[in-house]
């Protein structure tokens, strides 16, 4: 396994591999890496080189202390992905952004403004900066990305679509343990809260029976949220939405998906299932 730390050394290597005609698969994280990363890297296309970053973005952190405290565990990441047969691996050893070229009118999809747009100042603008960087000096020809965040998904699907139509972006199915999306966030919660947790999907699949039976999801809503609640998860938000605009799914329920935010302990999750 290549570990680069600089952007030169990875263009050198980059280069290396295409000049072999081998095809490449980006797999973009933030370390910290869980059976939810790996997931990501046993879907890459077979004979393409695994090419994992490992980057703790300043941009799409709307919240200092959210940024300072996430975990970075370069050492121990490193032999994951090793273990996990990555061929390539980008850890900056510097803040990149300065790299990043900054253009002011950036137009994003209108669906950045719902669900986590809505809280998360800037957050999406961040993660388009850095995928939009990352893929421009990679010119990769798959990349993996998670159905977890399924918004940011949406939104790198706009990326390559609008500025990269070679591209073939593959979406991975969530994995969860216990009946909870994992995430790295899942190490900051204690026995207790994990265990609470798991309401999280299980409303997500309790509503979903709900919606299937005919059930409208806003005479349903408040009851599920006042359940929730009354486990001490702090709900930020609970939507049905269109799955392609992410617009109010209204009684639709094909082509549908439910999303949900919520906080425990301080510590906020998501997960959203398709109907
Ligand atoms: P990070 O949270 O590290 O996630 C990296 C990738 O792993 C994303 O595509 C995410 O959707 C996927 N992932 C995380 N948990 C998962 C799970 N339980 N099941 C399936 N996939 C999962 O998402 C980011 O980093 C950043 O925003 C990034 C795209 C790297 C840009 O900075």
């Amino acid at each position: 396994m290549i570990v680069v730390n600089n952007k030169q050394e990875l263009k050198s290597e980059i280069m290396k591999y295409k000049l072999q005609g081998k095809k490449i698969t980006i797999i973009p994280t933030m370390g910290d890496l869980h059976k939810g990363h790996f997931e990501l890297f046993h879907k890459k296309p077979k004979h393409t080189i695994s090419f994992v970053t490992i980057y703790v973005n300043p941009l799409q952190f709307d919240n200092k202390d959210d940024f300072i405290h996430y975990p970075r565990l370069i050492e121990m990441d490193l032999e994951k992905c090793k273990q996990n047969e990555i061929d390539l691996v980008y850890a900056p050893a510097t803040n990149i952004s300065d790299d990043i070229d900054f253009d002011e009118n950036i137009d994003l999809p209108k669906f950045t403004r719902y669900l986590c747009g809505a809280t998360r100042h800037n957050h999406f603008l961040g993660v388009y900066k850095i995928i939009k960087h990352l893929f421009s000096i990679i010119e990769p020809d798959f990349a993996c990305f998670g159905k977890k965040d399924y918004q940011q998904l949406l939104l790198i699907k706009y990326i390559a679509k609008t500025y990269f139509p070679y591209l073939r972006i593959i979406e991975v199915d969530t994995v969860r343990e216990n009946n909870i999306a994992l995430s790295s966030r899942l190490r900051r919660l204690n026995n207790n809260s994990l265990e609470r947790a798991k309401m999280i999907y299980e409303t997500l699949l309790d509503i979903r029976r709900h919606l299937i039976k005919g059930d409208e999801f806003h005479e349903i809503k408040d009851k599920f949220i006042n359940k929730v609640q009354s486990s001490k998860i702090s709900i930020e938000y609970l939507e049905h939405r269109k799955s392609d605009t992410l617009e109010n799914a209204s009684k639709e329920i094909t082509n549908s998906s439910l999303f949900i935010a919520c906080s425990i302990d301080n510590i906020r999750l998501i997960d959203n299932i398709q109907l």
